[in-house]
């Protein structure tokens, strides 16, 4: 199975509450549906590349000032990743994320937050990170499903909806939401379902 805690965001990346609403377990969630909606955009011939989607994927609110109005916590997490505060948090090796990589990851973690009128372009990966911040959006009681971009993320509002309640009702959620939407999506078996693409699709009906 692959390692979900190689993705964990460091505690040290949170500029305001890792176990908020912002925190672990977004990341975690959105984490699973990145990597789903990217897997899927791969057996259809697109380029993506899952590196990126996953590190865009935790990474993308850590630089958050407070769970409210915050429009400038994209640009902030890209200038922090641009500026080396990522690689230097998580100790990565160059042979880990190339400095290509760690672009598209600023970058989608930048243009996160701005409508996609506004996007220069729309990469796969932020393709990937938009529908499934879109999709997590169940937690708040405010996901729209018009305004997903996908036909998997569509597919997926009830999936969604299911792994928010039950990662929130694993006893150890409170200590430690990271953990709790692993065990969660274990449970489901949507995590190990990334480990054979070829199955992807039996989870979209
Ligand atoms: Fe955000
Ligand atoms: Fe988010």
């Amino acid at each position: 199975m692959l390692s979900w805690d190689r993705w964990r965001p460091a505690g040290a990346c949170y500029l305001h509450d890792a176990g908020g609403i912002h925190g672990t377990g977004h990341a975690g969630r959105v984490l699973v549906w990145s990597s789903l909606i990217a897997n899927w955009m791969r057996q259809q011939g697109v380029a993506v590349d899952l590196d990126v989607v996953r590190w865009s994927a935790v990474l993308h609110d850590v630089r958050r000032l407070h769970d409210g109005h915050d429009p400038l916590h994209g640009a902030r997490c890209g200038a922090w990743i641009r500026d080396g505060g990522f690689a230097a948090s998580h100790g990565l090796r160059a042979s880990e994320l190339d400095a290509r990589q760690l672009e598209q990851i600023a970058y989608c973690c930048t243009w996160h937050v701005p409508p996609d009128r506004a996007v220069p372009a729309m990469t796969p990966e932020l393709l990937c990170l938009k529908d499934a911040d879109a999709l997590d959006r169940v937690r708040l009681g405010g996901l729209d499903r018009r305004f997903l971009r996908t036909g998997l993320a569509a597919a997926l509002v009830h999936q969604a909806q299911f792994l928010c309640d039950t990662s929130e009702l694993q006893a150890c959620f409170r200590d430690d939401q990271w953990v709790a939407v692993r065990l969660a999506s274990q449970r489901m078996g949507v995590w190990s379902r990334l480990d054979d693409t070829r199955r992807l699709h039996f989870f979209a009906t």
